[in-house]
Parts: C-alpha cells; structure tokens; sequence
C-alpha cells in the first residue's frame, strides 16, 4: 500500500503548500497572522506535511518534535480561523488536482488537526 505522501509525490505536495499560502495571503483574517515572507513557512510546512502524510521525517529532523499546538499557542486561533484554514486547504487541494481516492482521508485528517490548533474562543462568546 502506497503512503498518502507517495500517492500525492513531493513535487504536488510543494504545488499544494505554495497554492494553499497563496489562498491564506489573500483572506482578510488569515493573512495578519502570517510573516510577509512567507519562504520560511512554506519550507516548514511542506517539511511537516511531507511526515504527516508518511513521508520521511524532514520536519522533526531539522526541528524536533512538532508539538503543533504549542507552537501555535502564540497565536490567537479561533474556531473561525480553523475553518478558514480548512477552506483554503480545501480550495488548494481543488486548484492542484489532489488525488481523489485519498482526498477525503487527508482532509479529514487535517479538519482534526485544525479543530486542535483552536486556543481561543471565538470573539463576542
Ligand atoms: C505555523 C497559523 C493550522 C502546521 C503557523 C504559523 C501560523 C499558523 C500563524 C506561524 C507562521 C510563521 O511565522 O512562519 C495557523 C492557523 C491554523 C493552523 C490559523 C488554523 C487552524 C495548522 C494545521 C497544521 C499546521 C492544521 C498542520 C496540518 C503548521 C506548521 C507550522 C505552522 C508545521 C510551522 C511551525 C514552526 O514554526 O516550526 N501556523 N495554523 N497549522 N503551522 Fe499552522
């Protein structure tokens, strides 16, 4: 059985991380968060999702354990931003062509990571 990571190949998998960062620049609540360069995020998170995906371990080996919601704890993530999140996956995944027969999979895996990365309740409640 191939791994996610081996069904999408590391050349869609950076396709899919610059496309989603394309996406989050250009949503109004999103793109605060981020720096103005986002080189450094990108590499980062094409590192990550190339494990989370059962691809080799770049993201840990260079820096250690994820620990993603401790590393997150710095910014103010509400439930709104997780689907917002979410909804420029989703767009990515639709622009690069993921692969179907695992698409639903992996974003269900990512839906539940993005709901644990919520650290503050939504503004108003
Ligand atoms: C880093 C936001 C969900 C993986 C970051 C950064 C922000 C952020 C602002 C710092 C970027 C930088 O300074 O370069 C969010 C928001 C999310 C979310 C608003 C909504 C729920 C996720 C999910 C994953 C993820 C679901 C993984 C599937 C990462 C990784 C980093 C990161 C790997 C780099 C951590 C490091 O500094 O080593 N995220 N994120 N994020 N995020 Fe998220």
């Amino acid at each position: 059985m191939l791994t996610p990571y081996e069904r999408i190949g590391e050349e869609k998998l950076i396709e899919l991380v610059d496309t989603f960062y394309d996406f989050v620049k250009d949503d109004v609540n999103l793109a605060p968060l981020f720096p103005d360069d986002m080189g450094e995020t990108k590499r980062k998170q094409t590192q990550f999702l190339t494990q989370y995906f059962g691809g080799p371990s770049l993201y840990t080996n260079e820096h250690g354990h994820p620990m993603l919601r401790a590393r997150h704890l710095p910014h103010p993530i509400t439930p709104k931003l997780a689907t917002a999140w979410l909804k420029c996956m989703e767009k990515a995944m639709d622009v690069i062509d993921f692969p179907l027969d695992i698409r639903e999979e992996c974003f269900a895996r990512l839906a539940l990571t993005a709901r644990h990365m919520v650290n503050t309740p939504e503004e108003g409640d």
